[in-house]
């Protein structure tokens, strides 16, 4: 017979894309969802839960906007509740380092029966090249509070390596993996490795986190975003997530990615040049 699909929640983010991408290079059939597919997966719409999760037996979920937010709790209280209505046996969940709120809905898939794992994870080094620090990149000044705080980003593609790696090995099962890169860099050394490779000058701006907040307003960010880059800027990276954790070497047997692989990858991808082009464009 036939195995189910696989679900992933999160079909177009930066690590729900790459599990899709290596469960179906390995054969496994996918259900990939979003706000924006058939069916449709919203998080602020319930109903949209049940036919998303309906013939699956095991997810990978990416919750949206992020875990610390006030209402994540129960939220993911609510989904687990849907998900083991509808058969869902296995649920691999990304969560956030050093966040409250995060920490709260891990234990609520802990606590829920259901097999579990959790990807806890660092900064993205791929918020530099596909999310809100591109542009920074791009213009060739990032500007951002926590000028100090040390941060070991972690590469998306170790995080769908060991999210796939939970999902298909059942000796993972019930394991929580902390996942950082080997090494803790500020911003200012990030940009200046990536100016480096791209050959041409990327600075870094530090601005209060007062400031940051209000040119984000006056540009018409919403509240809730407002709300969770203050909580990120002043709460997760307030220096408590700065230590080098082991947890993709546990999973997987291999090192972590350095950030300067992760730069590497990224000028060979073409991603900075694309959107340079269409800026300019
Ligand atoms: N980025 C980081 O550095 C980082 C670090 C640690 C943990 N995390 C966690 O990773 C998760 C993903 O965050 P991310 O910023 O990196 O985003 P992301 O995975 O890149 O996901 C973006 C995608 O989410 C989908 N989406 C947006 N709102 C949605 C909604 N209401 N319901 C369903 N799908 C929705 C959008 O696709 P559609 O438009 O098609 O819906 C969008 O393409 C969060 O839970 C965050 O806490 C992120």
């Amino acid at each position: 017979m036939k195995n189910p699909p696989i679900l992933i929640i999160g079909k177009n983010g930066k690590t729900g894309m790459r599990v899709n991408q290596r469960l179906q290079a390995l054969g496994y059939d996918t259900r990939a969802v979003s706000r924006s597919t058939t069916p449709a997966f919203d998080w602020e719409d319930a109903a949209t839960w049940a036919p998303a999760i309906k013939g699956t037996h095991s997810a990978y979920v990416t919750y949206q906007p992020d875990l610390a937010v006030p209402n994540a709790e129960s939220t993911i209280k609510a989904f687990v509740r849907v998900a083991r209505e509808n058969g869902l046996k296995h649920i691999v969940l990304l969560s956030g380092r050093g966040e409250e709120g995060a920490q709260r809905a891990e234990k609520v898939l802990q606590d829920s029966g259901i097999s579990w794992n959790i990807v806890r994870c660092s900064w993205f080094s791929q918020n530099f090249s596909e999310s809100f620090m591109a542009d920074g990149v791009l213009v060739g000044e990032l500007i951002l509070p926590a000028a100090d705080t040390l941060e070991p980003f972690v590469d998306a593609d170790d995080i769908a390596d060991v999210a796939v790696a939970t999902l298909i090995e059942p000796d993972h099962r019930n394991k929580l993996y902390e996942l950082t890169g080997p090494r803790a860099l500020s911003f200012a050394q990030c940009v200046e490795e990536i100016s480096e490779a791209l050959g041409r000058p990327v600075k870094y701006t530090g601005i209060s986190v007062d400031d940051y907040i209000n040119a984000l307003k006056e540009q018409g960010a919403p509240d809730d975003l407002q709300w969770l880059l203050r909580e990120l800027f002043t709460v997760v990276f307030d220096g408590r997530n700065s230590n080098v954790m082991p947890g993709v070497e546990e999973a997987l047997g291999r090192p972590a990615t350095d950030f300067k692989t992760y730069v590497q990858k990224t000028m060979a991808s073409g991603i900075w040049d694309a959107v340079m082009q269409k800026q300019s464009a």
